[in-house]
C-alpha cells in the first residue's frame, strides 16, 4: 500500500490536501511509551505554512487531534491515530484547471492511474500537506530516540546551488518573478549506536532512501562523502580508525556512519535534494486532457515558491521513524 512504511512499527498516512482531514496510523509501537503532546505539537508547527515570506499564504494551524492509542499522554499497545483537520480548503484555486495537468506536478500521472476518479483538487494524496502526518508519527519517534540519546538535526545546506545566508535570496528573486527553486537538506543522527542495519537490502541507507523518498519533491539522497567521493581516490576517501579511551571511531566521516549498511557509531550523515516547487505563476505549456488541445497555463494558487524551509522538520521525522523502526527490530 502506498502509504504505509516501516517493519516493527508501521506508519500509514491518510487523507487528500482538501478532504475534511488527514492522518496516520501507527502500529506496532510498545505500550507505556510517554508522548509529549506540546512538544510534537511544536515541532508540527515548524513544517506549518503561512510562517514566513517564502512559504504558501495558505495558513492552517495544523492543530494534531489523537483519535485512539494514548491514554493519560502514553501509548496503551493499541494502535495511534492521529488527525489534522484540513480547515483552509479552497478547491476554486483549482478548477480552472481541472483537466489541464500541471507541469511538475502529478496531475498527469494521477489521470494516468486513476482517470476521472481522481480527486482534482490541490494535489490530494501527492500534496505536501501529506508530510504534516508525516511528522505527528516521525515527531513520535524522535522522542523516543531522544530518549535513548539518539538526536536528529536537519537545515537548509544550499538553495538554487548557492550556500549560506545569500541563498535565501535566491527565493526571493525566484518568487518576485513568478518562478521557484530548490535546494539541499544536511541531515546528521548523532548517539547512534554501533551495529544497526543489515548488508544487502536490510542497510540503513535502503531504509533510509526509502522514507526520504516518500517525501513529494524529492529528487536525489546521498550518504556521506556521496557523489562527491566518487571523485576522489580511496586513500583519501576511506576514513582511518583510531582509538580513543578504548572506543573505536573513524578520524573523519566520510562514511556518513554507515559501512556495509550498518551504523558504525559515528554521525550519520546525509543530503537530500528537492526539486523547485512544480506550481509557478509564470506561463507554461500543457495540455487539455479532455480535448487534447495545447493550452498555456499560469498556476495563481497558493504555493511556496520554495519547499525547502519547510521540508527541513519532514526530513527529521521520516529520518527518525528509520531509525526508530530499525532499533525496534
Ligand atoms: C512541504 C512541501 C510543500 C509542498 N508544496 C507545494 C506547493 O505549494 N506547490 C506545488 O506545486 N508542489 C508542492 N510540493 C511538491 C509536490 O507535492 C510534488 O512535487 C508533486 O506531488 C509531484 O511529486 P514529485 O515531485 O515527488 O514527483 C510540496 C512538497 C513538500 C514536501
Amino acid at each position: 500500500m502506498s502509504g504505509t512504511i516501516g517493519n516493527k512499527i508501521k506508519m500509514s498516512i491518510f487523507g487528500q490536501s482538501h478532504a475534511n482531514a488527514i492522518g496516520v496510523v501507527i502500529d506496532g509501537l510498545e505500550a507505556g511509551l510517554k508522548i509529549d503532546e506540546e512538544q510534537l505539537q511544536n515541532f508540527l508547527d515548524r513544517r506549518s505554512p503561512g510562517k514566513d515570506e517564502f512559504s504558501t499564504i495558505r495558513k492552517e494551524p495544523d492543530k494534531v487531534e489523537f483519535l485512539s492509542g494514548l491514554v493519560n499522554g502514553k501509548t496503551c499497545g493499541a494502535p495511534i491515530c492521529a488527525i489534522i483537520k484540513n480547515t483552509n480548503v479552497k478547491k476554486n484555486d483549482y478548477k480552472n484547471f481541472e483537466n489541464i495537468p500541471r507541469p511538475g506536478h502529478a496531475d498527469f500521472t494521477s489521470f494516468i492511474k486513476f482517470g476521472e476518479s481522481m480527486d482534482k483538487s490541490g494535489g490530494a494524496q501527492f500534496s505536501g500537506r501529506m508530510t504534516a502526518p508525516m511528522c505527528i508519527a516521525g515527531g513520535i519517534a524522535m522522542q523516543q530516540l531522544k530518549i535513548l540519546g539518539i538526536d536528529i538535526i536537519a537545515r537548509i545546506d544550499e538553495i538554487a546551488g548557492v550556500k549560506g545566508a545569500s541563498m535565501f535570496n535566491k527565493i526571493t528573486e525566484a518568487k518576485k518573478e513568478g518562478d521557484s527553486v530548490g535546494g539541499v537538506i544536511k541531515c546528521e543522527i548523532t548517539g547512534m549506536p554501533k551495529g544497526i542495519g543489515d548488508a544487502l537490502f536490510g542497510g540503513i541507507e535502503g531504509r533510509i532512501s526509502q522514507s526520504i523518498f516518500g517525501i513529494p519533491a524529492v529528487k536525489g539522497i546521498e550518504f556521506g562523502s556521496g557523489f562527491e567521493g566518487s571523485q576522489k581516490r580511496g586513500s583519501c576517501n576511506n576514513d582511518d580508525f583510531i582509538a580513543v579511551d578504548d572506543e573505536i571511531k573513524t578520524v573523519t566521516n566520510n562514511h556518513g556512519g554507515i559501512l556495509g549498511g550498518i551504523s558504525s557509531g559515528m554521525p550519520i550523515v546525509f543530503r537530500v535534494a528537492f526539486k523547485p516547487t512544480p506550481s509557478i505563476s509564470r506561463l507554461q505549456r500543457s495540455v487539455n486532457l479532455k480535448t487534447n488541445e495545447c493550452v498555456d497555463i499560469e498556476i495563481n494558487g497558493r504555493h511556496d515558491p520554495c519547499i525547502v524551509p519547510r521540508a527541513v522538520p519532514v526530513v527529521e521525522a521520516m529520518a527518525a521513524f528509520a531509525i526508530y523502526d530499525m532499533i525496534c527490530e
